[in-house]
């Protein structure tokens, strides 16, 4: 069966989605996106993804999209595509629509180009195991709190990693360790678990923001304030937070050991709990 994708309104086959060459978001990435996680058909923090959706596109002035329209729509895909039993992800993406190309907004308004599709999802990493990442200067631009689609610094530092054999790159700005190429950070510092504060420097993570929930409802001591680079290399732990990764230990900063070199105990313990929240969820 070939996959059944939401586009522009309405449910179709993938092979018959056609974008203008004249779409802002091929023109000039001028977009913004969402990864949802499923759990045995069920979405995880839909809400909290579909705020920060209508938070982006307030930021970027894309108007004409009803985003609970969207997002009911969005749903639907689950069992339309065979999926309302599986783990899945569902990719959501809005641009400013087609209009010959001028870098100021099309003088007169189009209709904004909408996409969703799901597929079936299993992670790529053994949290019991943790992962390796390496550390890269942050190139990107200064409003890395909107997720727009415009993601080549993020693109190319995820690449990197991947020929450096790593899982993941954290992204280094005036020696902060900010966040990765697609997911939060967080280390364990003086028994304390950190992470970079809500600025234009990151990504408002959903599961960043689930994981400090955690943290403040079983009293384990957390704090957002940045990570120096040293102090990420020091950390008695660290570890990645993402829809994709959940809470995923990283054992190996720039080849060398964190901690013990092996998944934390409180890593381990946010991973269990996080996992908890995802059953009470209903996944
Ligand atoms: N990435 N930081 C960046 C730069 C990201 O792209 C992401 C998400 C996160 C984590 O956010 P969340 O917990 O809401 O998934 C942090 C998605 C999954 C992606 O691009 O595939």
């Amino acid at each position: 069966m070939p996959p059944i994708v939401h586009f522009d309104g309405a449910f179709v086959e993938k092979d018959a989605v056609r974008i203008s060459p004249d779409d802002r978001g091929f023109l000039f990435a001028d977009g913004i996106y969402e990864v949802i996680r499923c759990y045995a058909g069920r979405p995880f923090e839909m809400a909290a993804h579909m705020l920060r959706l209508a938070e982006g596109l307030a930021a970027l002035r894309i108007r004409g999209v009803d985003v609970d329209a969207f997002g009911a729509a969005v749903l639907e895909l689950l069992p339309r595509n065979g999926l309302d039993r599986s783990d899945a992800l569902i990719y959501l993406q809005v641009t400013r629509g087609a209009a010959i190309r001028t870098h100021w907004f099309p003088e007169e308004e189009v209709p904004p180009t909408t996409y969703a599709a799901a597929r079936p999802f299993a992670p790529l990493a053994d949290p019991a195991r943790g992962v390796p990442v390496i550390t890269v200067p942050d190139q990107r631009w200064t409003r890395c709190d909107i997720k727009s689609v415009s993601l080549l610094p993020n693109t190319l530092a995820a690449q990197e990693a991947r020929e450096r054999g790593a899982y993941e790159a954290i992204l280094v700005r005036d020696g902060v360790a900010l966040e990765g190429s697609r997911t939060n950070v967080f280390a364990v510092i003086d028994g304390v678990v950190r992470t970079a504060p809500l600025t234009n420097y990151i990504l408002s993570g959903v599961t960043r923001a689930v994981v400090l929930e955690i943290c403040r409802a079983e009293g384990i001591p957390c704090e957002e304030r940045p990570i120096l680079l040293p102090e990420l290399r020091g950390a008695e732990e660290a570890f990645l937070a993402s829809t994709t990764s959940e809470v995923l230990p990283i054992v190996e900063v720039d080849g060398r050991p964190v901690g013990s070199g092996a998944p934390g105990p409180v890593a381990g313990e946010l991973a269990r709990l996080f996992r908890q929240r995802v059953a009470a969820a209903g996944g």
